[in-house]
């Protein structure tokens, strides 16, 4: 059996643990009963997550809490919207709440997101518990406290930095996972490694089938490693004025191509970040800042566990440059229209690269075959 693993999230006042490791849902009480005991808890999942796990997790944490409620959400991303969060804030006053009351979001990143995003904004500000069940979730969104819906200009647009008081990251929860999506959260794994630890991505080069086959050693590994890295850096850069941009190692590509998809469930958001992290590393090549080799390792180690590592495999493989570059202008980095991108010196080594212009990225997507219309 492996080992619970504990990581600290250091933000002083706000600091809290990530645990992880298998079976971690069975002994919930254990994990939560510092932060729950005599408090009302409101638990919300989704209509997929809600029916495996939530019966016997509300039992578990019955004794515990003085009141409980349980909601459900619909299961997808169209949850992460002004009326799903209207909705749930309406239903969760209605049960009545006060200052104490504990939000515990249970599920994937929509739910994390949507309920981080209920509690950061309910009486001004409520506390609320991760309890992730997909490997996205586990390795990143869950963790960092970035909270938020989408708008119809673009994805998370709406939202608040609002810090979880814990996450429980049960690793026998993902055995349920579909494989696509397994190898989406995988993605995110990957990203870790590139943007900031060579020997990890060496490890992964080694390890993945045991990873995405859930052996116990190596799952719990990965998880812990990846929540290692960003728990560092959030600590540093809580609100990304500056090094937690480097977590977006590929992402302004990736969130081109999702918008290009129009999120309607063509394309998961690892395989948008996997394509990107190719093109990261090519466009770096292109910019004569990383050698072709560190670029080719990405390539065969995205081709070999059977992720997209181009844009052509992807629906946006078909836009034109002038839309992905409309896209890539709605990215949260892009200041007064300007580009900037989290690009690479070598594996390990990511660096913010600002004012990127809009020419060469379109003499870069040329090269690359993609239309110029
Ligand atoms: N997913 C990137 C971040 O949390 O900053």
């Amino acid at each position: 059996m492996s080992p619970v693993e504990k990581i600290i999230v250091g933000l002083e006042e706000r600091s809290y643990p990530i645990f992880i490791g298998p079976d971690l849902l069975k002994e919930a009480d254990t994990y939560l009963a510092d932060f729950i005991s005599d408090r009302q808890v409101i638990i919300i999942s989704d209509t997929i997550i809600g029916p495996l796990y939530q019966g016997s997790f509300t039992k578990k944490i019955t004794p515990l809490c003085t009141r409980l409620g349980n909601l459900f959400v619909p299961a997808g991303e169209a949850s992460k919207s002004l009326s799903a969060y209207n909705t749930l804030c309406e239903e969760i006053l209605n049960i009545g709440i006060d200052r104490k009351t504990v939000l515990i979001a249970l599920g994937g990143g929509v739910i994390g997101d949507l309920v981080g995003f209920v509690a950061a904004s309910l009486l001004r500000g409520i506390d609320f518990i991760q309890i992730p069940t997909s490997l996205l979730a586990q390795v990143d969104s869950s963790v960092g406290g970035k909270t938020g819906i989408n708008a119809t200009a673009g994805k998370n647009l709406i939202g608040a930095f609002h810090q979880p008081k814990l996450i429980l990251a049960d690793t026998s929860l993902l055995s349920t996972l579909p494989k696509r999506e397994l190898l989406s959260g995988y993605a995110e794994i990957v990203t870790y490694g590139l943007l900031g630890d060579a020997e990890f991505f060496s490890w992964l080069e080694e390890n993945w089938s045991n990873v995405l086959s859930l052996k116990q050693d190596q799952i719990v590994f990965a998880v812990k490693r990846s929540c290692e890295m960003k728990a560092d850096i959030v600590a540093k850069d809580e609100t990304e004025t500056g090094i937690r941009a480097l977590l977006n190692l590929g992402h302004t590509f990736a969130h081109a191509f999702e918008a290009v998809g129009r999120y309607n469930g063509d394309l998961l958001h690892g395989e948008a970040v996997a394509a990107g992290l190719g093109l990261a590393f090519d466009f770096s090549v292109a910019k004569q800042i990383c050698k072709p080799e560190d670029a080719l390792r990405v390539h065969a180690h995205l081709m070999e566990v059977g992720l997209p590592d181009d844009y052509s495999a992807l629906p946006a493989g078909k836009a034109a440059v002038s839309t992905l570059i409309k896209h890539m202008k709605k990215d949260k980095k892009a200041i007064a229209g300007n580009l900037t991108f989290i690009l690479t010196h070598k594996i390990g080594e990511a660096c913010v690269m600002p004012n990127i212009s809009e020419n060469e990225l379109t003499t870069f997507f040329m090269a690359k075959g993609v239309n110029h219309v």
